[in-house]
């Protein structure tokens, strides 16, 4: 059921990769409530092809763009602005890469090239993201920025490497910046973080699938499905949450305030007996 909230604003969508993404949900709920957008992601992510069947859904023009170069983001909001008739109301940030975890480098034994990569694409992107648009002044009063983080910033979880450094500093920039471009146009910024869902990025992570169980089994709602996000993400960028911001929002069916479920210490007990 579509409700009009993103009636007349206009934005930019990154990260959609395949129809798993959660920036590809996040595009067809922003289409559905009204919203017009460009769709971005990296130039070697356009060899795949899928994105083009989502810019066709969504009746929205590609713009290639890799989000660790500042001239490219110029680009991007420059077009952007030119395609959409004016400045942008959102911009979602649903980028995520670590070379350490794709090759299966362990915490303890980090290739630190590769580190400084999961840090530059997973989260200095949203401060170039953020500064570009801040010095273009592209994003209209009230607009909003929504990152999409997750709870490895707090916790440690060990299988997500360099990763969770990198969503610390993600939410770190989302408060920093937060702060200065309320001050300057009253632009919210915030980080929503996600239950484990099944993306190329997520399921690229070692033992996803064994977390993912015990993620649903712990979260007294369950996990929190990428259609699910998208819904949380429109609500961000519509005028019904204007004075939220610099927030790391959970968006997990409640796992993060799960010391232990009751299921799994049941099945924590009977595997003991088994043993
Ligand atoms: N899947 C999960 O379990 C989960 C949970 C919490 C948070 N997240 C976060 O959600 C976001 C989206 O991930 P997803 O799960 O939809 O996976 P995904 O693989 O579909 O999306 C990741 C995107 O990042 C893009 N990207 C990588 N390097 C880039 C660069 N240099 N410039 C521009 N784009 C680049 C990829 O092309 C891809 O589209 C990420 O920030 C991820 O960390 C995912």
């Amino acid at each position: 059921m579509a409700y009009g909230l993103l009636k007349g604003k206009r934005g930019i969508i990154s990260g959609a990769l395949d129809e798993k993404s959660i920036a590809w949900k996040v595009a067809l709920k922003a289409k559905e409530e009204g919203a017009t957008f460009t769709l971005t992601n990296a130039p070697i992510a356009m060899r795949m092809g899928a994105i083009k069947q989502l810019a066709e859904q969504c009746e929205a023009e590609i713009i290639p763009a890799d989000a660790t170069s500042t001239e490219d983001l110029e680009n991007l909001y420059n077009k952007s602005t030119d395609i959409l008739g004016g400045k942008v109301d959102f911009v979602l940030h649903s980028i995520g890469m670590s070379p350490n975890i794709r090759k299966g480098r362990q915490y303890t034994d980090l290739n630190y090239e590769w580190f400084k990569q999961s840090l530059d694409v997973s989260a200095m992107s949203l401060h170039k993201m953020l500064q570009t648009a801040y010095k273009l002044d592209a994003i209209n009063e009230w607009g909003s920025v929504v990152a999409l983080s997750y709870m490895a910033a707090q916790r440690t979880f060990g299988f997500y490497s360099d990763m969770g450094d990198a969503k610390a500093l993600l939410e770190s920039i989302t408060r920093s910046f937060g702060y200065q471009y309320g001050r300057y146009r009253k632009v919210r910024v915030n980080t929503v973080s996600q239950s484990p869902t099944v993306t190329t990025a997520g399921s690229g992570i070692g033992g996803f699938d064994k977390f993912f169980d015990f993620a649903e089994a712990t979260a007294p709602l369950g996990n929190a499905s990428a259609e699910q996000c998208a819904d949380y993400v429109v609500t961000l960028f519509s005028d019904l949450t204007r004075m939220v911001t610099m927030q790391n929002l959970f968006h997990d069916g409640g796992f993060s305030m799960t010391g232990a479920s009751e299921e799994v210490v049941q099945a924590f007990l009977e595997s003991r007996q088994n043993a």
